[in-house]
């Protein structure tokens, strides 16, 4: 069965009071629109539209490269029923249409595939929900029998209409082949003077089909977003719903309102026995390994860490690999590129970037590590700078295994330092130190008569 998407993300959203399409605003790290069209990928939707207007380049620009999208512009905002209708002569003959919007950014798989099983030539489906104060919406109105005879919008709607708490959710399903017939009959001869896409219903009936309707799990799968407190109030309701997954997979969150998980593609990935602290962020591919403890205040980024390491409070880590029992931070910043092997340390006020440190080796205090190899066991002192770059090129350190650079080393690459060798405190190291020596590349400590001058 062929499934068409038809997303409506045309409107101004004027209440955000933004430059950014309000499509483009993010849940999770995500645009509302990625969400929705993910969501419909995840159905096996043949085919995506997506009906601009406001805002269209953005919108486009935002997902250039994204083949499986055809996008249809809606000039003038005439209505729900005018904007799929945009769309209306990319869609199949037949098959399934499922009608999405882009600022309903929650729907769930389980709901969609459930709206899409229950059309056929003779039914259509529809996702209601119902609602303590149903103002503004359209309201679902059925005959003695139960059975849906047509949608009734806020404005059109008469007292006893006005009463009926289950309303329109905007989502619906239905036989394409139906639609092509439906779409263009729409007039817009009712209080808004627009074209309503909830006025198929009625010629559904019209035409001796049955509308089915369908609950979500979830009332927030409908929630649609005009304004930032609703963004912030669905961010919440996700962030919950993320976290929650993450402690059923047996991760420790001491405080799952002040964990927040952003712009999972595979996301997050957890061994046992993990611990996370209050105010980590976690964004993108994140693989935590058995034991993994990330203490307060830590960004955590496209990286993966292995069993048994630790991040200690407010460390900063993205696109880094981390093998098992490393000690990181706190106040670490692992840039992208940074290699630690097994039982490796970082501490406090050290950067490092593209650089492997070895197995057993440590970087503890006030040091900067960038386009630098660094072997086992090596120790690298308080204040060392690796000198990558010249202000036009980067070159790089070698530093083999078993070495010690005194503190207040400046490494100026390219250069290697052998196995084994040492480097004096305050050295500035600018040629090769071979394997064993000692280097010291400093001025002598000289002792002279000398008398402080007093005020006179
Ligand atoms: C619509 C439904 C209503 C339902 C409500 C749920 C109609 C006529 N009414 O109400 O029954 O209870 O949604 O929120 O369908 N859009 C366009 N082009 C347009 C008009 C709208 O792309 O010309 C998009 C908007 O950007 C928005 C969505 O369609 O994402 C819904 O439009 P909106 O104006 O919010 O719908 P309502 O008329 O409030
Ligand atoms: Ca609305």
């Amino acid at each position: 069965m062929n499934i068409d998407v038809v997303v409506l993300a045309a409107g101004q959203g004027s209440r955000m009071k933004s430059d950014l399409p309000k499509v483009l605003h993010p849940i999770a790290g995500k645009p509302m629109l990625a969400h929705v069209l993910d969501c419909a990928r995840s159905v096996d939707a043949n085919d995506l539209h997506v009906v601009v207007g406001h805002g269209s380049d953005k919108v486009k620009a935002a997902f250039e490269g994204a083949n499986d999208i055809q996008w249809a512009l809606q000039i003038e905002q005439k209505g729900t029923g005018h904007a799929v209708k945009m769309a209306l002569d990319n869609l199949a003959k037949s098959g399934i249409t499922l009608i999405l919007y882009g600022d309903v950014p929650l729907i769930q798989s389980n709901t969609l595939q459930a709206l899409n099983n229950l059309v056929s030539p003779t039914q259509m489906s529809l996702l209601t929900v119902n609602m303590d104060d149903p103002s503004g919406y359209g309201r679902i109105v059925r005959d003695e029998n139960g059975k849906v005879t047509s949608i009734v919008e806020h404005k059109d709607a008469n007292a006893a209409q006005l009463s009926i708490k289950e309303v329109n959710t905007g989502i619906m399903a239905v036989p394409t082949e139906s639609l092509h017939k439906w779409l263009p009959q729409l007039s817009s001869d009712n209080a808004q003077g627009e074209y309503y896409l909830t006025d198929v219903i009625a010629m559904a009936v019209e035409s001796g089909l049955n509308v089915e309707t369908l609950q979500p799990e979830f009332a927030e799968e409908t929630y649609g977003v005009n304004n930032r407190a609703q963004q912030a109030e669905l961010e919440r309701w996700y962030q919950a719903r993320l976290v929650n997954e993450l402690m059923t997979q047996g991760v420790t969150v001491l405080d799952p309102s002040r964990l927040d998980i952003r712009a999972s593609g595979a996301g997050v990935n957890v061994g046992r026995d993990v611990v996370i602290d209050a105010n980590v962020i976690l964004e993108g591919e994140v693989m935590l390994g058995d034991g993994v403890q990330i203490e307060a205040n830590s960004i955590i980024k496209n990286s993966s860490i292995a069993a048994g390491s630790v991040v200690k409070a407010f460390s900063h880590i993205e696109d880094a690999n981390v093998a098992q029992g490393c000690d990181i931070g706190p106040y670490a910043r692992l840039r992208p590129g940074a290699i630690l092997e097994n039982g490796a340390k970082v501490g406090n006020f050290c950067e490092v970037k593209k650089s492997v440190i070895g197995e057993g080796s440590k970087v503890n205090h006030l040091t900067y590590i960038g386009d630098a190899s660094i072997g086992k066991n090596v120790n690298i002192g308080a204040g060392t700078i690796t000198c990558n770059y010249d202000g036009v090129n980067k070159f790089k350190t070698q530093i083999e295994d078993g070495v010690f650079i005194g503190s207040n080393s400046s490494l100026v690459a390219p250069v290697v330092v052998g196995e084994n060798a040492t480097v004096g405190a305050g050295s500035t190291i600018t040629k090769d130190v071979a394997a064993n020596k000692l280097a010291v590349a400093r001025g002598k400590q000289v002792s002279l008569n000398w008398q402080r001058p007093s005020k006179k």
